[in-house]
């Protein structure tokens, strides 16, 4: 069952217009989320983060907070789904053709739950293959990495360049070379026992996971910098990994035939600390 526009409707009968502004102008916003065992995992932070998107692009979202919150566990619940990978998006809707959003009176509202598969259990255990790519991240002036937007043909042409080497995911630069994020994740390296990432500054997507990870090696006594990096940094890193809500922390060991560092000690004691917080979330929340 999909929720469509205050509806849980089946599959087959979840169909958006053809006059819709996110299919014609990839004007909206979405979040992608993941259930464990019934919970959402941090569903109040995507939810901010999706309101924070919808402010952005002068976008009212059809609910509140709270009633968003509601709706999700509505529609996971309704698939019977207890490992779930979810995603809310909201276009413009539909409207006549041109740009003004006040074309278009009402959102698309519209949320997805499918079941979870795991990754490939080699994945987490040798690593994935990553590559820089040509293309480069949304200039933050002219579209913000801020935003979850629709519109993700910056991240596609980057990812048809990763696709073309072998390589998992394609890493972006800025506009002035320094490191930015994947298509899909955010980068992390070891360096010096210190735990490198891009500063927000640099243009990217403020990962929920990227925060727990920084969050969790504080804790653990971690030195972080969050700054700006140039490829060189990564190239000769002892570690490197990249994150997000489906993958967690997922390790590097090749990146542009570099060998990245084989061991992943850090890696792994972050991607633990990680397991952990979700434990206690998962536990916290009762199943919800
Ligand atoms: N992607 N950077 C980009 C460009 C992303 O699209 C994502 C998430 C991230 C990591 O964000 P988070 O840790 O909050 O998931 C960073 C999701 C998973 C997606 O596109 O489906």
């Amino acid at each position: 069952m999909i929720y469509l526009n205050g509806k849980l409707v089946p599959e087959k009968k979840a169909l958006v217009s053809v006059f819709d502004h996110g299919f014609l102008y990839g004007d909206g916003i979405y979040e992608t989320l993941r259930a464990y065992k019934g919970t959402v995992f941090m569903i109040d932070e995507h939810i901010e983060r999706l309101f924070r998107s919808a402010s952005m692009i002068g976008l009212v979202l059809p609910q509140g907070h709270d009633g968003i919150k509601k709706v999700v566990y509505q529609t996971i619940k309704a698939n019977k789904h207890k490992e779930a990978y979810v995603r809310i998006t909201v276009s413009r809707g539909p409207g006549p053709l041109g740009l003004d959003p006040a074309l278009c009176p009402e959102p698309t509202f519209v949320i997805i739950s499918k079941k979870f598969t795991d990754y490939p259990g080699s994945y987490y255990q040798k690593g994935v293959n990553i590559t820089i790519v040509n293309t480069r991240r949304n200039y933050k002036k002219a579209l913000d990495p801020k935003i979850k937007s629709l519109n993700f043909l910056n991240n596609i042409l980057a990812k048809r360049e990763s696709i073309e080497k072998g390589a998992y995911e394609a890493i972006m630069l800025n506009h002035r070379g320094y490191i930015a994020e994947g298509t899909i994740s955010n980068i992390f390296f070891l360096k010096k026992n210190v735990l490198c990432t891009p500063a927000t500054g640099v243009g990217i997507l403020d990962g929920i996971t990227r925060r727990l990870i920084l969050d969790a090696a504080r804790k653990l006594g971690i030195k972080v910098n969050e700054g700006r990096f140039r490829p060189e940094d990564v190239y000769s890193a002892d570690e490197v990994f990249i994150s997000n809500t489906t993958m967690e922390v997922m390790p590097v060991s090749e990146i542009d035939d570099k060998k990245a560092g084989t061991k992943c000690t850090v890696t792994k004691q972050l991607h633990k600390a990680y397991r952990k917080k979700v434990k206690e979330y998962i536990k916290k929340a009762g199943g919800a």
